[in-house]
């Protein structure tokens, strides 16, 4: 299938769960499930879910719906991590998937708030999957333990040693000299985490065996830098209505950037690089695995 139809079509799956869950969440007050929907039914890629039905697909999964609530409880943790990253405190952005960021539009308490109620969801997405199900899709088949391991496996990339401790290292770095080893480790936190992350996620449910799930963390880690770096790049030379987000903001803030310690071109060759060698990482995959290539080369390239 060619990637694009791909994406579009894991997409329509992330989006449909989400209007739902929106729809059906009784969220009260009002204002909490308003800032809530805002930034999640926002124009979004959904590349971390699509990262992590690529990889159960890979590893012979079959039953997308099923895993559903698991993709999308990434998303909602994404989106929470945006809202948190875009308030005043943090880089002050006004403009977040193509729209004023959240606490513009529900003022910095709600926003903290929705972010809070979104991570929090998320686990309680993961931890109380076989309620949520849709009504004709088939259950999958996971162990507790391996649920346990999902839990633990998430919770670790995005807390004190992932990424929050990657955007604390992003915060304390800005209008510092800094240096290449603190520049990747903050990368690989902030942004690679996550993603690696979703990856292991899609294989650990499907039951993949250790090797698989190695060759997927290898690819994880690989483009989670790739994306960070673009996401850099993009932020001198992107299109801020294609983004949908401001642009030239990293310099004024002096963030700590691939582009700031190495130029633009040393930087897209350094995507490049990470992009070929997460390819490379997939060598054991037949050709289930070619939404993960094809995503790879995908993110490279992208303009938003
Ligand atoms: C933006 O992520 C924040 C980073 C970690 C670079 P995305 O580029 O995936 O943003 P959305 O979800 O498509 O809005
Ligand atoms: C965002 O990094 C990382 C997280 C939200 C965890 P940036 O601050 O560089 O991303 P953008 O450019 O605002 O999307
Ligand atoms: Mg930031
Ligand atoms: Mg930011």
């Amino acid at each position: 299938m060619e990637i694009k139809r791909y994406l579009q079509e894991r997409k329509g799956l992330i989006d449909d769960f989400i209007e739902t869950y929106i729809s059906n969440s009784n969220i009260y007050p009002e204002a909490l499930r308003e800032s809530m929907a805002y930034s999640l039914t926002a124009k979004g890629k959904r590349i971390r879910p699509i990262l992590c039905f690529a990889a159960y697909e890979a590893c012979g999964g079959k039953k997308l719906k099923s895993i559903l609530p698991f993709a999308c409880a990434i998303e909602f943790i994404h989106t929470y991590s945006l809202i948190h990253d875009d308030l005043p405190a943090m880089d002050n952005d006004d403009f977040r998937r193509g729209k004023p960021t959240n606490h513009k539009v529900f003022g910095e308490a709600i926003a903290i708030l929705a972010g809070d109620a979104l991570l929090t969801e998320a686990f309680y997405l993961l931890s109380s999957h076989s309620n949520i199900s849709e009504p004709n899709s088939s259950e999958i088949d996971i162990s507790s333990d391996t649920l346990v391991r999902i839990i633990s496996e998430l919770a670790y990339a995005i807390g004190a040693k992932g990424m929050v401790a990657g955007q604390s290292l992003d915060i304390l770095s800005e209008g510092k000299e800094g240096d290449i080893e603190t520049l990747a480790s903050i990368h690989k936190k902030k942004t690679g985490a996550l993603i690696t992350a979703s990856v292991k996620m899609g294989g650990l449910l499907a039951n993949c065996g250790i090797d698989y799930l190695k060759s997927l963390t290898r690819y994880g880690e690989n483009i989670g830098l790739a994306f960070q770096i673009v996401d850099d790049i993009l932020n001198v030379e992107g299109n801020s209505q294609r983004l949908g987000k401001s642009v030239g903001s990293d310099e004024k803030k002096q963030k700590l950037t691939y582009p700031k310690l190495y130029g633009i071109e040393e930087s897209k060759r350094k995507a490049k690089e990470l992009i070929s060698e997460a390819i490379d990482s997939l060598s054991s995959f037949d050709q289930r695995a070619d939404p993960l290539r094809g995503i790879a080369l995908y993110l490279l390239e992208r303009e938003k």
